[in-house]
């Protein structure tokens, strides 16, 4: 890593990944964007210059399909999402500095100069490929046109993604045994000259590229592999009538991949616009001031690009964008953050089941958008799969919100406000300047580190601090007898509380606005820097109120069922439009087996001891689990199906003479039985001691 730690004397920009202007928002989508703005308001938190940016994706068999089942032409449809995409961030305090879109002036205008730029500079070919064809519509299938086989995982994939498998990019006639969305036939293929983009020409500059890439390490590290195992030329354009023709063509249209990313670009160049080039200027940004001709070095110029995303898109952003930057004269980017999956109640969201928490009826339930931003932003790290379920998003807003920061910043107040009509007149300790201090440190550090979830910490760590500190201290003994010194602790809580409220303000802006207020301070904490943390507030305020409600066991009893009967109505909704169908089960073995031959599979009733992600892994937890003669270490692929905190103390059958096997370079010694894609994990139902074999 060759970068210098933020802030810089750069300005920064970070990027979320564009959503598909398409459909509503539910909390599994907010996750990436409540992160991204988490971020880029801390970096500015601890004094990064910083535009925050996005758009909505506008183009490509995404948008198409959907608004052809709607019967409306594309543009509209895709307009209209993104009015709504604009109005729903904002409630969730998601506020961009520029949210565009794909089909406007500014994106077309720099989508035509990158491809020009592409083209000049001899990186783009002519080739003729298959691509995927129904015979009885007679029109060509793109994409989302088309279903099939991964050629690489063999898992069930889209046209251009391998989205339930290996999450690679599949270039056109890759995917295997294509089938026609349309119509549901199998698809021909056809020849048909298409543009490449000579990715395989720049593996040498991508491999520098992220030797000095920083972020989360999902990111930096899968795309090694790829180059590894030999770079692809990159088909960039496609038969489809929707999105931007391609230069000098009048039958290709670009691929919806080419003009999304330039978006950032032209959200940052309408930004800038905005606020004019002397506040902030896009070029310093994104442009680079040469590019040299060795490609182990980096572009000189830039600012710092941060493009937070999903990990099914990593490859987008850490081979094909940068590739284009490169030879268009654009900076490169410093970091990619790569949020993991989130499941709902430990499975997937589904949109079509109305499996979700949609962020619409998120914020029609009552609950305060920073709730939802804290738990997002803090439930797991940023790369690993999270779970929501109402109960434990109760849990982390009773426990820390409620519990430990709330409780320390209203005791504390309301303690000063009552004895010292609010600040009272003396100096904060020493002891108290330095634990704030240590807690900026901890806080620029996992910022530095891209640990969004730590930073956080460092900020809850402050209040649960705090909470000791007049725990301890006890200035309600000390108001008669010493209050010199009933003073200084009051003192130093309110510097506390002063420094929670500049460290949360990027995970609750709203609640840490309230904080402020309540300590007399005037203006917005949104522009207080770090340094405010040791800055006296200004001496009176008025008496204080709770900064957060508890949230209680009923309540979420109640969000569950109507979770519950939502999903019942629309799984019998699937299920009689799908009667007649059998159901979806293996076929019975027909080869019978003997008693002994059973005899030789030990199985044995386990009880899981421990259980943890495997890093970088996308499904694996290493677990041990306890089977009475000894404890056994177990990879299974259980991640994002069980929250792996409930894991530990489940009883499970395990095979324990299954041989040994080495997985993600962790040994597995047995395996944990479990039914079904949502791994079911197998139990025993009475009290079977562990150890137990299984006859
Ligand atoms: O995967 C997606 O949802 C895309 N719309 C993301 C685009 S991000 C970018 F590169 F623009
Ligand atoms: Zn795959």
């Amino acid at each position: 890593m060759s970068h210098e730690e933020f802030p810089t004397e750069e300005p920064a920009v970070v990027t979320c990944g564009l959503p598909y202007a398409n459909g509503d928002l539910h909390i599994g989508h907010l996750r990436t964007y409540v992160g991204g703005d988490v971020f880029s308001r801390a970096l500015e938190t601890i004094g990064q210059q910083t535009a925050f940016v996005s758009g909505s994706d506008m183009h490509g068999t995404p948008i198409a399909v959907q608004a052809i089942e709607d019967g409306v032409d594309p543009e509209e449809f895709a307009l209209e999402w993104h009015e709504q995409y604009e109005e729903t961030f904002p409630k969730f305090a998601v506020e961009f500095d520029n949210f565009g879109h794909t089909h406007d002036d500014t994106n077309r205008e720099l989508t035509y100069e990158i491809v020009e730029a592409l083209e000049a500079e001899g990186y783009v070919h002519e080739e003729e490929i298959k691509v995927a064809w129904d015979p009885t519509e007679k029109q060509p299938l793109p994409d989302r046109y088309v279903t099939g086989t991964c050629p690489y995982c063999g898992e069930t994939a889209r046209g251009d993604e391998c989205d339930e498998g290996c999450g690679r990019h599949l270039e056109p006639g890759e995917i295997e045994d294509p089938v026609s969305t349309i119509t549901g036939n199998p698809a021909e293929y056809r020849d048909r000259t298409h543009k490449f983009f000579e990715v395989s020409e720049l593996a040498d500059y991508l491999s520098g590229f992220l030797d000095r890439l920083e972020g989360t390490s999902n990111a930096t590290n899968q795309p090694r592999q790829w180059i590894e195992d030999g770079l692809q030329d990159w088909c960039i354009t496609r038969d489809l009538d929707w999105g931007f023709d391609y230069p000098g063509s009048d039958d290709l249209v670009l691929y919806v991949w080419v003009d999304a990313p330039i978006e950032y670009v032209a959200s940052t160049k309408q930004y800038s616009e905005r606020v004019g080039a002397d506040t902030y200027d896009w070029e310093d940004v994104w442009k680079a001031d040469s590019t040299p001709a060795d490609d182990s070095e980096p572009a000189s110029g830039g600012g710092e690009i941060v493009h937070i995303i999903g990990r099914d898109i990593i490859q987008h952003h850490t081979i094909f964008w940068p590739a284009m930057l490169r030879v268009a004269g654009y900076a490169e980017p410093r970091s990619v953050m790569a949020s993991g999956f989130m499941t709902l109640n430990g499975k997937g969201f589904s949109t079509s089941r109305n499996r979700a928490v949609w962020a619409r009826e998120y914020l029609e339930e009552g609950f305060h958008e920073d709730l939802l931003r804290y738990y997002l932003a803090t439930n797991g790290g940023f790369q690993q799969d999270v779970d929501f379920s109402w109960s434990k998003f109760r849990e982390r807003v009773n426990g820390e919100l409620v519990g430990t920061v709330g409780n320390f910043a209203y005791r504390s107040l309301l303690f000063a406000y009552r004895n010292f009509e609010g600040t009272p007149e003396t100096d904060v300790s020493e002891e108290v300047e330095e634990r704030i201090a240590e807690a900026v440190e901890e806080y620029r550090a996992a910022l530095n580190d891209y640990s969004i979830r730590e930073a956080g910490q460092a900020a809850v760590d402050l209040a649960g601090f705090g909470n000791e500190y007049i725990q301890t201290n006890e200035p309600w003994n000390l108001t008669d007898d010493d209050p010199d010194r009933a003073a200084v602790v009051i003192r130093d809580c309110v510097q506390i509380a002063k420094a929670l409220a500049v460290l949360f303000e990027p995970f609750t802006p709203g609640k840490a606005q309230d904080l402020w207020e309540q300590l007399g301070e005037d203006g917005s904490v949104h522009d207080a820097t770090i340094d405010a943390v040791h800055e006296s507030p200004p001496g009176a305020f008025d008496e204080p109120e709770e900064l957060f409600e508890k949230i209680e066991e009923d309540r979420v009893a109640e969000l569950n069922e109507k979770l519950q009967e939502r999903v019942a109505e629309a799984t019998d909704d699937e299920s009689d439009a799908e009667e007649g169908d059998s159901p979806d089960l293996e076929p019975l073995a027909e080869e019978r087996i003997g008693f002994e031959q059973f005899q030789d599979v030990d199985m044995r009733v386990g009880r899981i001891e421990s259980a943890e992600v495997i890093e970088d892994s996308d499904d694996l937890l290493k677990l041990t689990v306890d089977i009475g003669i000894e404890t056994r270490q177990v990879v299974a692929g259980l991640q994002g199906l069980h929250d792996v905190a409930d894991l530990p103390g489940t009883r499970v059958v395990l095979l324990a003479n299954m041989e040994k096997a080495t997985i993600f370079g962790i040994e597995s010694n047995g395996m944990v039985l479990a039914a079904g894609e949502d791994a079911d994990l197998l139990t025993t139902h009475a009290d079977a001691p562990v150890g137990t074999k299984i006859k």
